[in-house]
């Protein structure tokens, strides 16, 4: 998280938000601040209850993980407080995506073009999803997998894989980051060809390089095209 939202942490009158995500950032909350924590599944309702807080004139905070205007909670709460016709004035607050977390454990993977794509078919059709790695698998960008496999949802990242394969170079350098940042850390680097042999769970970011992206030293790193020479 940035200073910024630091600071409005620890002026927040009330804090919402996913469980997991407020168990983070608990120590920074002030401690007469009402906490209100709420379930996966549950986002639109946490955006209602945030925004009539607010509205009682409070100062609010509602918590997403990494970046909340990347499959987080920003536009959410935007849509909900136009409809609830709310005055009140919102402010989002950028944060580390997983994408530039993992990439800077990795190495430099996501120096180029790159493209970002979310496996969770929850909001998305599978047909949708798949077309969009296809379209990726075929321009040559780094790819980003967010949301990539969970116990019930194993066919997005095996479809995906499939598709990969068909237009990406099998021995493509892939890195797989899961809890980036947080305790219990992991990072590995291998091949596409083998992604599926890896474990893969919804704390995981893979990050798909193209055809330029190398190993230097043991780090993932995309080549710009510099000449080193001069
Ligand atoms: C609903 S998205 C939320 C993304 C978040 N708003 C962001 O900007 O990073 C959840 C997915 O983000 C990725 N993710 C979030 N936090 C992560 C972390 N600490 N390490 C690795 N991946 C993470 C995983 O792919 C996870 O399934």
């Amino acid at each position: 998280m940035t200073q910024k939202v630091r600071t409005v942490l620890e002026e927040a009158d009330v804090v919402v938000g996913y469980g997991t995500y407020i168990k983070l950032v608990q120590d920074i909350v002030c401690k007469d601040a009402e906490i209100i924590s709420g379930t996966m599944g549950k986002e639109v309702e946490r955006a209602k209850i945030a925004v009539m807080r607010a509205n009682e004139n409070n100062k609010v905070v509602m918590v997403s993980s990494g970046d909340p205007g990347v499959y987080g909670m920003a536009g959410i709460v935007l849509e909900v407080a136009a409809q609830e016709k709310t005055t009140v004035p919102i402010e989002i607050l950028p944060g580390i995506t997983a994408a530039s977390a993992a990439s800077a454990i990795l190495g430099a993977p996501l120096i180029s073009d790159f493209a970002v794509i979310s496996l969770s078919d929850l909001l998305t059709p599978l047909e949708k999803i798949e077309k969009r790695i296809e379209l990726a698998s075929q321009a040559d960008v780094s790819i980003v997998l967010y949301n990539p496999q969970s116990q019930g949802r194993i066919e997005p990242l095996t479809k995906a894989y499939e598709i990969m394969m068909k237009h990406i170079k099998p021995d493509t350098l892939v890195g797989i980051v899961r809890q980036a940042g947080r305790e219990g850390q992991t990072a590995k680097i291998t091949i596409l060809q083998n992604l599926l042999n890896e474990e893969i769970d919804m704390v995981t970011t893979i990050v798909i390089g193209n055809s330029a992206t190398k190993l230097v030293n043991g780090k993932m790193v995309t080549a710009r095209g510099y000449d080193l020479t001069t």
